[in-house]
C-alpha cells in the first residue's frame, strides 16, 4: 500500500492512526509504513489539523492533507485522479452520540451519504484498489445484559441515531463487498480513549473537569459498562486488518477492559489526586454528580475480539492502569492543545488558514 486515503485524519482516532503509520508499525512484522498519506478532513468541530503538526514536520513530504467534504463527490474524486490510491481508510464520520440525539441531521449526512459517496468513487477506481477499510462501532449492536459478548455474528440492533447511522453504512459497506466485488474490510470496535480525544468525551472530559474542581456529571447511576481499549491498540489492529484481514471479512476490535462508568471516573479521580495534589479540592470524587440518563442508554458493551487475537494474532498491549495514566499524563502535558480546543482558538486558525468558518 504506497497511496493511502484516510479521511477524517484530523479527528481524534485518525489522527493517532497517521502518527502509527508514519512511526510505529515498525514495531510489528510488516515493518515501517513507507509510502504516502493523503489525508481528506471537513475539519468539524471535531478535526483539528494542529493534532498534526509533529506528522506534518516529519513526514510532509509523504503526507498531503486536503481539506474538503466526503460527501463533496468532486473534490474526492480529484483525489483519486492525482494520485493512485491503493488503499482507503475511512474514519470519517459525526462521533458523539449526544449529539446525534439532540441533531441527528448531519449524522446522517456525513455517515451514511459520506460513505456511500466514498464508496462510489472506490468503485470507479478499484483497478488499483486493494484495501477500502472502514471504521465502525460496537455501538451498532445495540445493549448486552449482563451476561454475553458481541460476537461478529451478533444481529444489528442500534439505539441512536449515531449507532443507527453507522449501521447504515456498514451495510453498504457490506453490500459494496458483495455486490461489486469491492476489496473490504471492516472492523467494529468499543470506546477508545487516549492523546487527541475531543474533550465531550468522558474520559477527556472527566480529566479536565477533574483539574479544574468542576463538576463531573455521570449518567443515571453510572452503573453502565464499556469495554475501553486505548487508542494505539485499536491503530495496530487496523494496519494489522488491512495487510492481513481476508476481503468482505469484519473483525471486533475491544479492549477485554469492562468497566463501570462510575468506576472509570473514580479511577481518574484518584489518579489525578496522585499526579495532581491540589489542597483546595481535595478527593476529587467529591466533584462526582449523578445527572439525567443519556436517553436510550446503552446498558452494557463488551467486546469478543478472539477472532482478532486468534486469526491475525493481534491483543492489546496497554492496561487500562497504563492506558489511563498515558492519557492522563498526556492532557497534563499538553494544555497549549487542551486550551486551543476548549477556548475555540483553533477554529480561528482553521478560518485563517482555509478562509471559512
Ligand atoms: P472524531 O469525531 O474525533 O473525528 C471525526 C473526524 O471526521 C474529524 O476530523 C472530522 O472533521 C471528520 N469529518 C466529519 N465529517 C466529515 C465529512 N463530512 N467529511 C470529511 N471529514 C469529516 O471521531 P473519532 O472518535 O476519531 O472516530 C473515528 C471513527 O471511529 C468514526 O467513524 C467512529 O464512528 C469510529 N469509532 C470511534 C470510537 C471511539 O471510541 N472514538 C469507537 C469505535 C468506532
Ligand atoms: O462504543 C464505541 C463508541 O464509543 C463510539 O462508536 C463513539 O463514537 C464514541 O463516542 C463512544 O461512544 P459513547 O457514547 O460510549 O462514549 P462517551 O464518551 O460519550 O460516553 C461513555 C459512557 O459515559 C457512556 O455510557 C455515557 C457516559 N457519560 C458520558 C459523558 C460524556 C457520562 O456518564 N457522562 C458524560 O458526561
Amino acid at each position: 500500500m504506497q497511496n493511502v486515503l484516510i479521511t477524517g485524519g484530523c479527528g481524534f482516532i485518525g489522527s493517532n492512526f497517521i502518527r502509527y503509520l508514519f512511526t510505529n508499525s515498525g514495531s510489528s512484522s510488516p515493518g515501517v509504513f513507507q509510502g504516502r498519506i493523503i489525508n481528506v478532513d471537513k475539519l468539524t468541530y471535531a478535526g483539528n489539523p494542529q493534532s498534526l503538526t509533529d506528522v506534518e514536520t516529519r513526514f510532509g513530504d509523504r503526507y498531503v492533507f486536503v481539506k474538503a467534504d466526503i460527501c463533496d463527490h468532486a473534490a474526492v474524486k480529484a483525489i483519486f485522479e492525482r494520485y493512485p490510491i491503493d488503499a482507503v481508510v475511512h474514519f470519517a464520520a459525526e462521533s458523539h452520540v449526544d449529539r446525534s440525539i439532540v441533531a441527528p441531521d448531519e449524522f446522517i449526512r456525513t455517515n451514511i451519504r459520506g460513505t456511500f459517496h466514498l464508496l462510489e468513487l472506490a468503485r470507479e477506481y478499484s483497478n488499483n484498489l486493494i484495501r477500502f477499510h472502514h471504521i465502525s462501532t460496537d455501538e451498532v449492536f445495540g445493549s448486552l445484559g449482563e451476561g454475553g459478548f458481541f460476537t461478529e455474528h451478533t444481529p444489528y440492533d442500534p439505539s441512536s441515531p449515531y449507532s443507527a447511522s453507522k449501521a447504515a453504512s456498514d451495510h453498504l459497506v457490506r453490500a459494496y463487498s458483495r455486490t461489486y466485488g469491492l476489496p473490504v474490510t471492516l472492523s467494529n470496535c468499543s470506546n477508545n480513549y487516549g492523546p487527541f480525544q475531543f474533550p465531550e468525551k468522558l474520559i477527556p472530559l472527566i480529566i479536565l473537569n477533574a483539574l479544574e474542581a468542576r463538576p463531573l456529571p455521570v449518567y443515571g447511576d453510572g452503573m453502565h459498562v464499556r469495554d475501553w481499549l486505548y487508542v494505539v491498540d485499536h491503530c495496530a489492529a487496523i494496519w494489522l486488518i488491512m495487510q492481513h484481514g481476508s476481503d468482505g471479512e469484519t473483525y471486533n476490535v475491544g479492549g477485554r477492559c469492562e468497566m463501570h462508568n462510575i468506576d472509570v471516573v473514580k479511577l481518574v479521580c484518584d489518579l489525578l489526586d496522585s499526579k495532581q495534589p491540589d489542597s483546595g479540592i481535595g478527593s476529587r470524587q467529591e466533584l462526582i454528580q449523578f445527572v439525567k440518563d443519556r436517553p436510550g442508554h446503552d446498558r452494557r458493551y463488551a467486546i469478543d475480539c478472539s477472532k482478532l487475537q486468534n486469526e491475525l494474532g493481534w491483543s492489546p498491549a496497554e492496561s487500562f492502569q497504563s492506558g489511563l495514566e498515558r492519557t492522563i499524563d498526556w492532557y497534563l502535558d499538553n494544555r497549549q492543545w487542551v486550551e486551543r480546543v476548549r477556548s475555540g482558538e483553533y477554529r480561528k486558525w482553521i478560518e485563517a488558514h482555509y478562509g471559512e468558518k
